[in-house]
């Protein structure tokens, strides 16, 4: 077992399952030189003051303030990082035009390195100030672009599956921006695969690659299937979109007559390392075939009130017990924050469950399911998106990486505020609907402080 490194110490928070939160009052998080969580020790533990003393002589403990609280870090399954230049703007038509009009024209722009240095130190570092521990990414077409991706991730020490993206379709991708054929795209997510292997030797892996078909409508066939025997190959991570929205789903049933779940299944991208962004329209029978090949979802409710046309079923999917986390979708949504996704996430289901429409009566209105609650939206920003990632992190368990945040209640310019009445129930629910980037103080992953915070 590697060295202690250091503890940290002070009251913490995780949810290392959906239901409930657990709370570690006084706790104090041994952490090794790997950045793997040792032990995890509250007062009435017997070896606790032990491990505090010993901590203090070797000058290794990191004592929390009392009005700052320790959760994991957060799990943001779907951004697209070159998308960053334009968050927040330009949500003013449908998915097929929006990428046609706005985010192709912007993608491509990627293959100038020097500009794709700039925009992802400045998306790394921001994400990373907002909690984002672990980061999946689709990058561009671009070679390159998606390796100076990996580098920045790498420098700043943020936890990242990135893809470069492959879409070769010459219907649906415009001439100036796609893969000069399948072979070419599969053999530049070989060679992206292998670089980032190589960027990282003899050292721990932070930076996992992913496969990374855009969506089934940007994809020939042959680039679907030789993406499918590559994912066996190779055992690496897929990521892409699936059932995301009316025109989306109805342009994959008259290409190949089949669902997006059952198509990918067949192409071979279904994996147990597969992460599915969206997934609105899924029938039970693609639930079925996603439980069965323990693939995840990426559910993304801001980008869903944009594109999807509907929200998604949240609740009957965590019923199934699939795997799930959350996705930001920058810049299909607007904000780069998890926290975000968590509390739209928390709307989106309750909007779903008592309906919308006020001329309905109240019995009709809604699916009347039992919409999601603060801990299962902590659940799936946290540990949800770990297991979805197929990564140790997202709870404070021995043996998991120590990615966490410092969140502090009182600061000026947020909402996050605690009372001596408030119970440490009531202190959970608060920072997970109020804190903001200015409460979180500290992010580290493996164990490593981020320094430029
Ligand atoms: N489907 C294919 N590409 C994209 C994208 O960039 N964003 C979203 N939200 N959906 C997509
Ligand atoms: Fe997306």
């Amino acid at each position: 077992m590697a060295e202690r490194q250091k503890v940290i110490a002070g009251n913490a928070f995780h949810t290392p399952e959906p239901g409930a939160m657990v709370p570690l009052v006084d706790c104090a998080i041994a952490v090794d030189s790997d950045g793997t969580i040792q032990s995890v020790t509250t007062p009435p533990d017997p070896d606790h003051s032990a491990i505090l003393d010993a901590a203090k002589v070797a000058n290794a403990l990191e004592q929390l303030p009392p009005d700052t609280y320790l959760i994991p870090g957060l799990v943001d399954l779907h951004i697209h990082a070159p998308q960053w230049p334009q968050l927040g703007k330009a949500l003013d038509v449908p998915l097929d035009a929006w990428l046609d009009t706005y985010t192709f024209p912007l993608e491509v722009k990627f293959a100038d390195h020097a500009y794709a240095a700039e925009i992802y130190d400045d998306l790394v570092t921001t994400l990373l100030s907002h909690g984002t521990t672990t980061a999946v990414y689709f990058g561009s077409v671009d070679l390159q672009a998606n390796v100076i991706l990996a580098e920045t991730c790498l420098r700043h020490g943020q936890r990242a599956v990135i893809g470069k993206v492959a879409m070769d379709h010459p219907e649906t991708c415009p001439d100036y921006y796609r893969d000069e054929s399948a072979e070419e795209a599969i053999a530049q997510t070989r060679k992206f695969i292998e670089m980032v292997a190589e960027m990282q030797s003899g050292r721990p892996t932070l930076v996992h690659p992913a496969i990374t078909p855009r969506f089934i409508p940007s994809c020939t066939d042959a680039l679907l299937g030789g993406l499918g025997a590559l994912a066996r190959e190779t055992g690496c991570h897929v990521q892409t979109h699936c059932s995301e929205s009316d025109w989306e789903v109805a342009h994959v049933q008259n290409r190949l007559g089949q669902t997006d779940t059952e198509a990918l299944a067949n192409f071979g991208l279904m994996t147990d390392k597969s992460i599915l962004a969206h997934s609105n329209y899924i029938t039970c029978g693609d639930m079925d075939l996603i439980a069965k090949a323990q693939s995840a979802i990426a559910h993304c409710p801001l980008s869903n009130a944009y594109f999807a046309n509907s929200v998604f079923p949240a609740r009957d999917a965590m019923d199934r017990g699939l795997k799930i986390g959350l996705g930001t979708d920058v810049s299909g949504g607007f904000s780069p924050s998890l926290f975000d996704a968590a509390r739209f996430a928390l709307m989106a289901s309750r909007n779903r469950s008592s309906g919308t429409n006020p001329s309905l009566a109240a019995a009709e209105r809604g699916t009347a399911e039992i919409p999601l609650s603060t801990s299962e939206v902590f659940w799936l920003a946290t540990k949800g998106g770990g297991e979805a990632v197929s990564l140790p992190v997202g709870s404070f368990n021995e043996g998991s990486k120590f990615d966490a945040i410092a969140v502090k209640s009182g600061h000026s310019t947020s909402g996050f505020r605690t009372y001596s009445t408030d119970t440490y129930q009531d202190i959970f629910e608060k920072l997970v609907l109020t804190a903001d980037v200015s409460s979180i103080t500290r992010v580290w992953v493996s164990g490593a402080a981020i320094d430029h915070l």
